[in-house]
């Protein structure tokens, strides 16, 4: 019998097994304390059996296979290269202890099979990794192979994971816990709109700031599969892997992307802090960290395809006058690419459109002050493309595929597209100064299979460490590939192609959980919205913009004097508070106002905060309910004070003290309890309210 426990500053795990039998998590849950007894759980997490049941309950191991007895979803699924099943009987051979990490490592000699599974803490934020390893001694096929198998509260009746689509990514979804399987089988061999990798297990009752929350993520970009599944007895088993048959070849090596774990006690606002610590500190590697996230620019919504030089330079200009720092060359700058229909995959530059290639807009913008990013969408082709005709063979999947975006795939798993697409990003790269590409991919996969994504991945490698100073922003259609494999490789995401201030509320919201806000791009988009058609005020837009990574979208010559100022503005106050703005914790605010999404964000020393309250509709009662904050030290005082006051309308009325007074005061614990009364405003807008902690200095 042993114990074998792992602890990082949030949580602690506890693997335990009885003789030489595969361990099995015991205990994942908030950080025990050092002294506590942990080799007496083993003991205790024995429960009751009764007719009906197996003599003795078949353990919940980190891989479970049918030859323990488990009879309910296995941890792997494997074929001989006759087509056989294997039925696995593993035993352990070794299990490696270090402060931050646990190993465990079994056997099944018979098979000529090892399994391997490993835990590594992440020592800033909390989070652990876990990943499962198996090896053959013969090929053979894995058509499941599970991360390290978790158990799941039973104190939930619910789980909580993400739907979307096209223009509205990260739809959250309450899932009830009952007997039998919950299976997401992602086949469109990317992470997609659709299914976010990510699950998350509160308890009854769990809020934004309090309760028991379990959160895993997949760091995978290739789809995953996820099986959350009561077992009869009562149990929970949690298994993440990727999608089901995506080894399409036989092999004697597998292995599960990494799984990455979160539990907190303050309800989801402590499984934001551990997972936005975790991208921004330890996932994220960014090439000039010391650098402000610069405001972008991109030409998209303003010209599309048509590119005139004249025209961007006027438009940079301008972006440049609103306060932008960047300016991103779009789609339609390469091969003969008027429309959709062609030219992926040549990635020259057109002479038709830019006769003395980028330079001369390069220099442009460079001389406005501003810095140079450019889209590529390396992994797709055209079928009218000279690299189409030239390799026709280098397409995934049957030429009698349905297409997506009138557009095919290229094979990434082959050496050879890997270095044409090498050679031809490089190529830009060391031709022009450029600091960022936007890096798209528009459209599902033929099939789901892994070799896809790590030639992917090891495209990705090869150009950071050879361009080590551009920054790359993972696209997909908008947030069709957001995942903590792509960030590990990438820098920012584009959260979704709509940029409508109210579709982007809700996304950002809830995508807030997993992704923070420097590497969350957000851009004002045109008057009149492209992808909903609602026109919204710049107002709303820039603020919501200013809750991300900040940037322009729409075309400059369409703003009014006064929506150019109030851009400037906002723009003003985001370049002013960037500092600690871009490195906060976002977090959310519990209210019971359905037209409400309400966050703070609160510096990293804990001194300072930003509540933005977007309000997505009229609400229901005639006064805004006071919103209670979070986060603070409820024994210290805070000063508070209204950023956009004149967006006060003369139907706003009554004296709310926000709004009568330069700032208020209050303690912590008041705002926590108590809450904010907010002044009465139309729908569609956001309150933005400051607050600093009032010093012992301050007081002198
Ligand atoms: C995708 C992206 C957009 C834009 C276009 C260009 O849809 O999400 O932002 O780059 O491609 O074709």
């Amino acid at each position: 019998m042993a114990v074998w426990r792992l602890d990082s500053k949030t949580q602690t795990l506890l693997l335990g097994a009885i003789a030489e039998e595969m361990p099995s998590v015991l205990y994942w849950g908030p950080a025990l304390s050092k002294t506590d007894d942990v080799q007496a759980y083993l003991g205790l997490a024995k429960i009751g059996i009764t007719g009906g049941m197996l003599d003795d309950l078949p353990a919940l191991s980190l891989c479970p296979q049918r030859r323990d007895g488990f009879s309910a979803h296995l941890g792997l699924r494997g074929r001989d290269t006759e087509g056989r099943l294997l039925n696995p009987k593993f035993s352990t051979k070794d299990v490696e202890e270090t402060p931050s990490s646990l190993i465990v490592c079994c056997a099944d000699p018979d098979l000529g099979l090892t399994y391997q599974a490993s835990f590594h803490v992440k020592e800033q934020s909390g989070v652990i990794a876990a990943r499962s390893r198996l090896t053959a001694a013969q090929p053979i096929t894995v058509d499941w192979l599970s991360t390290p198998v978790l158990p799941a509260s039973q104190a939930a009746d619910h789980m909580v994971d993400y739907a979307g689509r096209w223009c509205r990514e990260f739809q959250e979804q309450a899932i009830p816990w009952r007997a039998g399987q919950y299976v997401r089988d992602n086949q469109t061999g990317r992470t997609g709109h659709e299914y976010f990798p990510a699950l998350l297990v509160p308890d009854i009752g769990a809020t934004q700031s309090h309760g028991m929350v379990q959160a895993v993520h997949y760091g995978w970009s290739g789809g995953h599969k996820v099986v959350a599944e009561e077992l009869p007895d009562g149990r929970r088993q949690i298994q993440f892997g990727h999608a089901s048959y995506s080894s399409q070849e036989a092999a004697t090596d597998f292995e599960t992307a990494p799984l990455y774990l979160a539990v907190s006690e303050q309800g989801y606002n402590g499984i934001a802090i551990q997972y936005q610590d975790f991208v921004r500190q330890e996932l994220i590697t960014a090439p000039t960290p010391e650098r402000p996230r610069p405001v972008h620019y991109n030409c998209w919504e303003s010209v599309y395809f048509d590119h005139d030089l004249a025209e961007l330079k006027d438009i940079a200009e301008r972006a440049h006058s609103l306060g932008a720092e960047r300016f991103v060359l779009d789609d339609g700058w390469f091969g003969h690419r008027d429309d959709d229909t062609s030219s992926l995959g040549d990635w020259t530059v057109d002479p038709r459109k830019y006769p003395e290639g980028l330079q001369p807009l390069i220099d442009h913008i460079h001389g406005l002050g501003m810095t140079f990013g450019i889209w590529f969408e390396p992994e797709m082709i055209n079928e009218r493309s000279d690299l189409f005709e030239a390799h026709p063979e280098w397409v995934l999947g049957d030429l009698d595929q349905p297409r997506g975006r009138q557009q095919l795939v290229l094979n990434m798993a082959l050496p050879a597209v890997q270095d044409y697409l090498y050679q031809a990003i490089a190529a830009i790269l060391s031709t022009y100064p450029v600091d960022y590409i936007k890096w798209d991919h528009n459209r599902i996969l033929p099939l789901s299979d892994a070799a896809q994504t790590q030639g992917t991945y090891a495209l990705l490698d090869r150009l950071r460490a050879n361009f080590p100073l551009v920054e790359i922003e993972s696209c997909a259609s908008g947030g069709g590939r957001i995942d903590y494999g792509i960030l590990e490789r990438t820098h920012r995401v584009w959260l979704s192609d709509s940029n409508d201030a109210l579709e982007r509320t809700r996304i950002q919201y809830h995508s807030s959980l997993f992704l923070p806000a420097m590497m969350t791009g957000s851009h004002v988009g045109p008057r009149d919205c492209h992808t909903s058609g609602r026109r919204l005020d710049m107002t709303f837009r820039a603020w919501i913009a200013a809750q991300r990574h900040m940037g322009f979208e729409m075309d400059p010559r369409e703003l009014s004097d006064e929506e150019a100022e109030s851009l400037r503005t906002v723009c003003a106050w985001w370049k002013d508070n960037r500092d600690w703005l871009m490195k906060a914790h976002i977090l959310r605010l519990d209210h019971q106002d359905p037209s409400l999404y309400a966050e703070l964000h609160r510096s990293m020393d804990q001194k300072d905060f930003v509540v933005f309250a977007n309000y997505t509709d009229t609400n229901g009662q005639i006064s805004p309910r006071p919103l209670r904050l979070t986060g603070l030290n409820p024994d210290k005082r805070y000063r508070l004070k209204l950023v956009n006051k004149q967006e006060l309308v003369p139907l706003s009325m009554g004296e709310t003290a926000l709004a009568m007074q330069d700032h208020i005061e209050a303690s912590g614990r008041y705002l926590m309890t108590q809450g904010l009364n907010l002044p009465w405003r139309f729908p569609c807008g956001a309150w933005v309210i400051q607050g600093e902690e009032i010093t012992d200095e301050d007081k002198k």
